[in-house]
């Protein structure tokens, strides 16, 4: 894309679209959650397609490892999001039909969806949908290459991290919370690091900050602190379109 393409796209948008990315258990999906509510945007949490792919080839047993397979499975899919307005705006995601938010969050399928966010044709067949997802701005997207492939002209972009062992028990109070078995802190660090290390060593679309996001630490800082972060940043960024037009 030529800077004039990107201008003429940006300038298209009364809106700004919000990129969050970073590894798991950065504190993502809550600041995205709460930075949405607060702003009045859509929230698209592009994780949760993955893992959408992951659960739907394990239901049909398509390899993992097969990639143009995965790529057929997941441009077949039928998937959508829907707003949970009794747990503070939380996205629901439906695979054909079906409402598979609690299914999708398994450790299990936390792997699988990292394993087969690997394949270029999964990417690419996702690649369409998070675009019409968030292209009309007023959104805030969170994933892992928001801000460096799916929307590299987002007004807004912002590389969340935290320390690996805070990022561990992050998860394991998030499986706690859903009601599964906890795993311990040893093993969930594994598990954290692995994934992050396949997230950002994949040939395509690794997990990476873009050359102009804002890094943001969040070891330390409590989640409203991170969610008047985020919202100081939008403002600098874009504070101009926050209220122009909507939808
Ligand atoms: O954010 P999450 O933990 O729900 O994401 C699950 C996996 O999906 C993650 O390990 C890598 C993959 N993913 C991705 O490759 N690109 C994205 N934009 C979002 C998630």
């Amino acid at each position: 894309m030529t800077d004039a393409d990107e201008l003429r796209r940006r300038s298209a948008r009364e809106r700004p679209i919000v990129a969050i990315d970073g590894p798991a258990g950065a504190g993502k999906s809550t600041a995205a959650r709460m930075l949405a509510a607060r702003l009045g945007f859509v929230l698209v949490d592009t994780g949760a397609l993955y893992r959408a792919v992951a659960l739907a080839a394990r239901e049909r047993g398509v390899d993992w490892s097969d990639g143009p397979a995965l790529g057929t499975l997941a441009s077949t899919l039928d998937l959508s999001f829907a707003v949970d307005a009794v747990h503070g705006g939380a996205s629901r995601i439906h695979v054909d039909g079906h409402d598979r938010s609690a299914d999708i969050r398994t450790p299990d399928i936390s792997m699988g969806a990292s394993t087969v966010s690997a394949h270029p044709e999964v990417r690419a067949a996702l690649l369409g949908l998070q675009r019409r997802l968030g292209e009309r701005g007023g959104v805030v997207l969170e994933g892992r290459d928001i801000g460096t492939v799916v929307f590299p002209d987002a007004e807004v972009k912002v590389f969340l991290t935290a320390r690996d062992e805070l990022r561990a028990e992050r998860r394991r109070d998030e499986i706690a919370r859903r009601g599964g078995p906890v795993p311990s802190l040893e093993e969930t660090l594994r598990e954290v690091r692995e994934r992050d290390l396949q997230d950002s060593t994949r040939a395509v679309a690794p997990l990476r900050p873009a050359e102009d996001a804002v890094h943001l630490d969040t070891s330390g800082l409590g989640i409203d602190d991170v969610v008047e972060q985020l919202a100081a940043i939008v403002e600098r960024r874009a504070g101009g379109r926050l209220t122009s037009g909507g939808t």
